[in-house]
């Protein structure tokens, strides 16, 4: 049975809005969807003094309902600054896109969470950042969440490959239950100091592998 999709929803699928690459963003964010392990990029070119979005794209892997609620969003944050687009839901995306099936929701809240994630790396360099915690272990459990394990389709911290993260000062250490030869280890390794670079009190990310 085909899934009940609106025709906006088909034509920004279509003719998606705002999908590519920014070369020299000023922030940009990945992120994956735990509900189902497709992938968005999002670029973003922020004018410093007004703190406006001048240029946002994305680049997605997900799903229909993925493009057409990333064409909205990106839509509707151009131009805003970036204050009003963290108010950006998912929900004004399924409006827009005259609703949504239930099962594809995530699909939207994936479109938003990776705006959001850009904005806080643009607010991260900037040292914009209103309340500065210091890092925890679970703040960067939480960012390994988002992490891929490309063995099993879902992150790293579900799956239980993170065996400890320590935090010594300026330095967190990850290791990783997984031979150090194995195919995917670099692309975790690079995806893993990516997503715990933006931390302003992490000077060092060390990742080691260790499979008993
Ligand atoms: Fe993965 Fe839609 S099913 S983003």
């Amino acid at each position: 049975m085909p899934l009940p999709y609106s025709e906006k929803l088909l034509e920004y699928f279509k003719h998606p809005k705002n999908v590519g690459k920014i070369e020299n963003p000023d922030a940009k964010a990945k992120e994956g969807s735990p509900a189902c392990g497709d992938m968005v990029t999002l670029y973003l070119k922020v004018d410093e003094k007004t703190k406006r979005i001048t240029e946002i794209k994305f680049e997605s892997f997900g799903c229909a309902s993925n493009i057409a609620t990333g064409s909205i969003i990106t839509e509707l944050a151009k131009g805003r600054t970036l204050e009003e687009a963290k108010e950006i839901t998912w929900e004004d995306a399924s409006k827009e896109l005259g609703g949504l099936p239930p099962i594809k929701v995530h699909c939207s809240v994936l479109a938003v969470d990776v705006l959001r994630a850009a904005i806080e790396d643009y607010e991260e360099k900037h040292g914009l950042m209103k309340d500065k915690e210091r890092t925890t272990k679970e703040i960067v459990l939480k960012r390994l969440k988002h992490v891929m394990n490309p063995i099993a389709g879902l992150d790293i911290v579900r799956t239980n490959i993170v065996k400890s993260v320590t935090i010594e000062e300026d330095t967190v250490k990850v290791a990783i239950a997984l031979e150090r030869d194995h195919q995917f280890a670099s692309n975790i390794k690079e995806e893993v100091i990516e997503r715990l670079g933006g931390l302003w009190d992490i000077e060092k990310i060390e990742v080691g592998f260790e499979k008993e």
